[in-house]
């Protein structure tokens, strides 16, 4: 077991915030940080690693595969993702090389969910056309109905589809819109916590300070999208092959049918859990008043994609994979707090043998199944 000050090599693709990289220099790490703002390429980190490191720390934007676990042979030991989402770590190529990867999961939660309500209420509400009038000196005499109206969100039926740890918090920050929640989980459906929400609901209710459309309750996924106003997904992005409930496309041409006409769609998840084609399709076709979009199935958003389209600027707000855009939640080197904290400390779990070297007690390691022979990293 290597004791302090630590003589690890780490390679950072992106500077994930200098405090906390500061927090592994001060413990002897010796530290690269690719100074770019745009993400290194591939070959760059395959370079990198066969050159010779210790961990690896990454961003959604890097995709780790086999030919990087490969090449890390015989000395890679961790691969520390700054973000919650790591669809674009192979997950299957880490256990065969069993190098333990990890994320940054619940200091992203609450800031993942108020982005998500701050979007329904843009889209509902149309903020971004309201300030665009104001800006443009459209804005000449105050009118009752021109030149826009939005749409309410008090007391309307929202479906969450996810009800895992950034589900529930958007759901707890729904109490005071008094909404009418129907939640659907392709996995797991946790009926403690709604019932806690539903408890609390009725005695806003009796008490008079919530009005009766705000309720809970777990559905079917047809129900929820047919009945709700607003579509709000929460679910990981886990594609055929890698979970028994797929979430690859969940909302296609045919989900998006059973959706309302009229209703809106809030995307703060990953892109590929929408086809984007039959999105496109569907706002055209006017189905759907509109969406909402954080992530896309390719980011960053081409330029020749369909959701740029003039026509439909009005009813399409575009949003640079910015939910957990927060000074707290990217930076903060606490990892009780930061994403950038959570990102070193599970690096230094790993590297510094924490819980007595074995990946599969570490919390933030992902892949724990490789590792439940109790075997070290
Ligand atoms: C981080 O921003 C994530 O989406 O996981």
């Amino acid at each position: 077991m290597a004791a302090p000050p630590y003589r690890f090599r780490v390679f950072a693709t992106a500077d994930i915030g200098r405090e906390a990289l500061a927090i592994l220099q001060q413990q002897g790490y010796e530290i690269e940080v690719y100074p770019q703002l745009e993400a290194p390429s591939h070959d760059l980190i395959v370079d990198k690693v066969r050159a010779g490191v210790d961990g690896l720390i990454t961003t959604l934007r890097d995709r780790i595969d086999t030919e990087v676990f490969e090449a890390g042979k015989g000395r890679l030991r961790v691969v520390a993702q700054d973000a919650v989402g790591f669809d674009n770590i192979d997950r299957a190529a880490a256990n065969r090389a069993r190098i333990p990867f990890t994320h940054t999961p619940e200091v992203l939660t609450e800031a993942t969910a108020e982005f998500a309500w701050f979007m329904l209420g843009a889209a509902a509400r149309q903020l971004w056309a309201s300030e665009q009038l104001v800006r443009e000196q459209q804005w000449r005499f105050w009118h009752p109905y021109y030149p826009l109206l939005g749409t309410e969100v008090t007391g309307k039926t929202v479906a969450v589809i996810g009800t895992g740890r950034i589900g529930q918090a958007f759901i707890r920050k729904s109490l005071g819109f008094e909404v009418r929640l129907l939640c659907h989980d392709p996995v797991r459906q946790d009926a403690e916590f709604v019932q806690k929400v539903a408890r609390l609901q009725a005695e806003g209710r009796k008490s008079g300070l919530l009005r009766a459309s705000a309720s809970i309750a777990y559905t079917g996924l047809r129900e929820a999208l047919s009945e709700a106003d607003f579509v709000s997904l929460h679910v990981p992005l886990l594609r055929a092959g890698e979970s028994p409930a797929p979430t690859y496309h969940l909302i296609d041409d045919e989900r998006i049918g059973w959706m309302r006409t009229g209703a809106w769609l809030i995307n703060t998840s990953r892109g590929p859990v929408v086809d984007e084609a039959a999105l496109l399709q569907a706002l055209r076709a006017g189905r759907l008043a509109g969406a909402a979009l954080d992530v896309y199935e390719t980011e960053p958003l081409p330029e020749t994609s369909g959701l740029r389209a003039a026509d439909l600027v009005q009813r399409v707000r575009l949003y640079p994979h910015a939910a957990s855009a927060t000074i707290e939640t990217r930076l903060s080197p606490d990892p009780e707090r930061g994403m950038a904290g959570r990102c070193v400390q599970a690096l230094r779990d790993v590297l510094e043998a924490n819980y007595g070297g074995q990946p599969a007690r570490m919390p933030y390691v992902v892949n724990k199944e490789a590792f439940q022979d109790g075997g070290t990293a």
